[in-house]
Parts: structure tokens; sequence; C-alpha cells
């Protein structure tokens, strides 16, 4: 798979429908959150990505059970069985996700102790843990740090605490969440995330026994319980794939209805979609996106933590901005080395210039540091076809879409990245319309 060349020919704008399954964002999380309970969980409506499949086997290499369920996206876990995995077989799944780092507290909980091996994701920043370490200290956790990875112990049990993020990030607040629900006594977070998938794994956590409030600024108070249960839950559509799609239909001059996409969770991308000049409709289902004709607007555009807009909606529309009129400015906020995937649209006739100081919004964490975090980008260009090697999942379909409104063959490369967010991405491609081929897949196939 690893050195797969997808060939993407440019030129016919995507029509028809797709569907977006279980947010990849949220599902691998919800997975984690089964290891707290003394009962067998079903998770529905999970999508088959990559990530899913690591979160898999390293429970199971905790000794989970985990079977598909028969709902097709029906996932069930009895973590009734939970044993200590072997350093080694975890560290086999080094290097491949993130996630790793959220088994701390459910295996703190359920075995006193837990192995963190070297963490991976995508390459957009330098993506530090610091934060999960000093929270899981707070809760009384010791924290050894050895050439193969992090060895932790809570010798005493975990305690309730009072942490304050930095920063609000998601992967940190998460880590509070699934330490904090079994702790002993109460647990207060401030300066926390509120992505919709943090709402949604609270609900899961809720769905078990758990008691957790959110109030308005950031706060979300947890009152530690000794047991939790097993949940049943339909995990949220995946907001940052459906916006991917209505960014393809912008760049395409093509008509997209998402099927399974939710107003509630994107309200922040459609104002931003409208203002570009992108048209929609929301539908019970699903929402549609469409080219309404005519030239799109440049705008200014500042990236954020929600209710901000989402880093992850970035990428793409950058690419729906090459094909705006006039000088769009786009200010990534939360990651420092998220607009480098620009050079290769440089290469296909766009004209995006990076700097390091905080253009057109309010200053950022990485202004005045030489991270080249903002952009400005002029348009309409005419993109044309080359050969592209994709740096990070966002970054990757991003590609796909500038290769689809390129004029000519675009050859692409390191498409697995793809499939860590996006499922089944070349089978929606070809039901909208867009001819794309795996020469290599095909001669395989043929042999
Ligand atoms: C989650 O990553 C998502 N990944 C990311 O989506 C998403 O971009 C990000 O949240 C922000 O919304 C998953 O859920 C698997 P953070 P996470 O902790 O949890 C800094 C995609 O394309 N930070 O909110 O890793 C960090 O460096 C992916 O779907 C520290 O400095 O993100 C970054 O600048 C990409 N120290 C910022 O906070 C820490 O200990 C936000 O990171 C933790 C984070």
């Amino acid at each position: 798979m690893q050195d797969d060349v997808l060939l993407v020919h440019g030129g016919s704008p995507l029509e028809g429908e797709v569907r977006v399954k279980g947010a990849k964002n949220l599902v691998p999380k919800a997975m984690v959150a089964a290891l707290l309970g003394e009962a067998p969980s079903r998770l529905r409506n999970v999508p088959e990505i990559s990530d899913v499949r690591i979160v898999k086997g390293l429970l199971q290499l905790h000794g989970v059970a985990v079977r598909e369920g028969e709902e097709p996206g029906e996932l069930l876990m009895d973590p009734t069985q939970v044993e200590q995995a072997n350093v080694a077989d975890i560290d086999a799944h080094a290097g491949s996700s993130r996630i790793p780092i959220l088994f701390c507290g459910p295996l703190l909980h359920r075995l006193g102790r837990a192995f963190i091996p070297d963490l991976g994701g995508c390459m957009i920043g330098d993506r530090p843990i610091d934060f999960h370490l000093s929270v899981l200290r707070e809760f009384g956790a010791v924290i050894t740090k050895r050439p193969e990875g992090l060895y932790i112990e809570a010798p005493n049990g975990l305690k309730g605490t009072k942490v304050s993020l930095p920063f609000p990030s998601v992967g940190a607040t998460e880590q509070v969440l699934l330490a904090a629900v079994r702790a002993e006594g109460t647990t207060e977070l401030s300066n926390a995330a509120v992505e919709p998938e943090i709402i949604d794994l609270i609900c899961v956590l809720q769905k078990m026994g758990a008691i957790i409030s959110v109030t308005t600024d950031r706060v979300i108070r947890i009152t530690g319980v000794s047991k939790l249960v097993g949940y049943d839950h339909r995990a949220l559509p995946d907001r940052l794939e459906a916006a991917s799609w209505a960014c393809a239909a912008l760049a395409t001059h093509g008509d997209i209805y998402v099927r399974g996409a939710r107003q509630l969770d994107m309200m922040t991308f459609l104002n931003v979609f409208r203002q570009v000049g992108g048209a929609f409709s929301i539908e019970d289902e699903g929402i549609r996106f469409w080219h309404p004709g005519g030239p799109l607007n440049a705008i200014a555009l500042e990236t954020d933590v929600h209710p901000g807009f989402q880093t992850d909606w970035q990428q793409p529309l950058v690419v729906a901005l090459t094909q705006a009129t006039g000088l769009s400015i786009v200010h990534e906020t939360v990651y420092e080395r998220r607009l480098g995937f620009t050079s290769a649209l440089n290469q296909m006739g766009a004209t995006i210039q990076l700097y390091s100081e905080c253009l057109g919004g309010t200053p950022c964490r990485f202004g005045q540091r030489n991270f080249q975090h903002s952009a400005v980008i002029s348009g309409p260009a005419k993109l044309h076809a080359t050969d592209l090697d994709i740096p990070d999942l966002r970054a990757g379909f991003s590609y796909l879409i500038a290769a689809l409104a390129a004029e000519g063959t675009s050859r692409v490369t390191g498409i697995d990245l793809i499939e860590r967010g996006y499922e089944d991405f070349q089978a929606k491609l070809e039901a909208l319309g867009a001819r794309v081929e795996l020469p290599m897949r095909v001669a395989e196939s043929v042999a």
C-alpha cells in the first residue's frame, strides 16, 4: 500500500452523493473509554479507517474482546478480562497514532499501571505531550521515561484535582476526562477544549455512569465514581470529512450531497463557505454543497479552537481559495507547521506566499518564532497536474481536490495516510464522477 500511485485525471466537476460516518476524532477515543467499564460496550456508526484498526489492535493486546456487530459499522467491546499487555507488542504499534497516550487513565484505573510507546500522528507541528504528563501527575501518577517509552503507575490510585490547561488542547482534555471519571473525589478542569467530539465523548462517559458538567466558559467538572458500566452509543458524524467534500465541490465547480453531515457541528464552516461564495442547503439527513457559478470571493481566515474555524478544515479550504478572486489571508493558530503543504500547490500553478507573522488576525503562540503559519493566497489560479507526495492526512485529501481541479493527470503517492481518516475515499470519488485509478492495484488484480 505504501508505494501505491494514484492517478488523478483532473477537470471533471464532482457531482452526486457521499455518506460520512462517525467522527475519526471521536470513535477511537470512545473505544478507549470502553476500557473504563466493567461490562461490554456497543459503538455504532464506526468508519473503516486505519485509526480504528490501530485502537482495535491495542485493545485486544490488553485483553479486550473486540468484534463486529450485526449492523454495518457496529463494534462490540468486552473489557471484563482486561490484562497487562506486553511492552514489545504495544511498541509494535508505536509511531502509528497519538491515541495510545489516552490509554493512561483507563489502564491506571483497571491495572494500576500503563506503558505508552513513542507517539505518531500527522507531522503538522512538534505535537508535545507536556500537558498530558502534567495533568496525570496532578492526579497522582508517577511517570518514568525510558528510551522505549513511558512507564506510568498510580501507587495510591488517581485522586481528583484542579487543573487549568495552558491551551484548550483536545487530547489533554480527553486525558483529564478519562482519568477523572473513576478518580477519587472531584476534578475541575479549566480552559478545556469543547469541540463537538469532546461533548460526544462526555455523552459516552455519562452513559457509562459518569458525573460530568460543562460550563459555558470552558470549565468541566467531574465527580469521580468507583464503578462504570458499558455504553451503547452512535458516534456523531465526521464534520471534518464533511467539510472536505464541501471544499471539493467548490474547487471542482461541483455539487455534492453529504449524507450524515450535521449543521450543528459545522456552523462556523458554513458561514465561511458562504462568505467564499459557496452554496449549501441543510436537509434532514445531510447537507448539499455546490458551486453556484461565477467568481469566488477572497477572504481573511483565522483558525482557532471550537467554536472557531477548525484547523482541520484549513487545508481543504486553502485549495478552494486558490480559485477565489483576489488576495486571501490564512492565519493558522493551532499548529505551527500546517501550511507547508502549500509548496506543492505552488508547483501546480497557485500563488501562495508564507509568512511567520500573525497576518490578518490576533497575535498567536507562534508569532515572531519563525513558524511560517500565515499565508497570502492570490487567485484565481489555473492549476495544472504534477507529482504529489502526501505529507499528512488533511494535506492528502487537499492534494486530491487540487488534482481534480487541475488540468491533466497527477500522480499521487502516500495515499495510505488518507485512509487514516477518510473511509473508502477512492470509491466515493468514483461515485462522484472523478476519474482516478490505481494502476499498481489494477495490475495485481489482473495478475
Ligand atoms: C486533535 O489532536 C485531533 N486529533 C486533531 O485532528 C485536531 O487538529 C486537534 O485535536 C485540534 O482540534 C485527534 O483527535 C486524533 P491538541 P490533538 O492537543 O489532541 C499543543 C486531524 O487531521 N499541545 O488539541 O493532538 C499542540 O502541539 C487531526 O484530524 C501542547 O503543546 O490536538 C497543538 O499546537 C490533526 N502540549 C495544540 O496544543 C500538549 O500536551 C492543539 O493540540 C498537547 C497539545
